[in-house]
């Protein structure tokens, strides 16, 4: 299978033994699969953005530094693989190319304007993936946010016109922690990608690919 998995900055995280994990089950993952991890900026980004935006630099240049933070995180992945192609594609054909090594492609963002859920889904999208999973850091989609309403539902399954929905829904509330990207999802329904919504912790990825119901599954 051709497999992209949008492993998020706050899920990725800076301590080495969690890196560690996370490379060991991508390792195993990319075995039998072709393999693209998309990694997220986390708290190098947010520092590093917030620091930027103090000295006056646009939002555009702001995404620049975010994306530059994404791919160092990209490169630790890296580091904590065996089976990872050592460059960092900057796009998505380059991407492709890399795949061509018969290694898992590791990357970071790509254009300003958006976070790396976009990245990864484009990417799926371009590679025609036959999944994509977001790793994200609350364990599937939910009606509202459940650390604010706690009477908010988990969905198990959801089409991707329903998750388009739902994620437009929240992102209209100032501080709203959206699981996934409205741009994400909108390509998720422009190409019915089969997409796994699911709890970024590395043992889950694993659960995931094996069918286990660890989320929520968009198709
Ligand atoms: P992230 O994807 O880590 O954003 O990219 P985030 O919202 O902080 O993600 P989580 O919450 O950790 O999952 C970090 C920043 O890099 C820029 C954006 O500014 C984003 O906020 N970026 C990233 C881009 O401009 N383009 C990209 O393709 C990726």
């Amino acid at each position: 299978m051709k497999i992209v998995v949008s492993l998020g900055g706050s899920v990725f995280g800076d301590n080495s033994d969690r890196i560690k994990e996370f490379g060991r089950v991508l390792d195993t993952i990319s075995e039998k699969n072709q393999l693209f991890v998309v990694v997220g900026g986390g708290r190098l980004a947010r520092e590093y953005i917030s620091k930027a935006r103090e000295l006056g630099a646009s939002e555009t240049f702001c995404d620049y530094i975010g994306i530059a933070a994404t791919r160092m995180n990209a490169m630790l992945l890296i580091s904590a693989m065996k089976n990872a192609a050592k460059k960092v594609p900057v796009d998505f054909l380059d991407a492709e190319e890399l795949s061509k090594l018969n290694k898992a492609v590791v990357m970071g963002g790509t254009f300003p304007g958006h976070t790396t859920d976009a990245t990864a889904a484009l990417l799926a999208e371009f590679i025609k993936a036959d999944l994509f999973v977001n790793a994200t850091n609350i364990d599937g989609v939910y009606s509202d946010d459940p650390r604010r309403n706690k009477d908010a539902v988990k969905f198990d399954r959801l089409s991707p016109s329903q998750l388009v929905e739902i994620v437009a829904k929240g992102s209209m509330r100032a501080g709203a922690n959206v699981v996934i990207d409205l741009l994400a999802a909108k390509i998720i329904e422009r190409s019915k990608i089969k997409t796994y919504v699911i709890l970024g912790e590395p043992e889950n990825l694993l659960r995931a690919l094996y069918g286990e119901v660890v989320g929520t599954i968009i198709e």
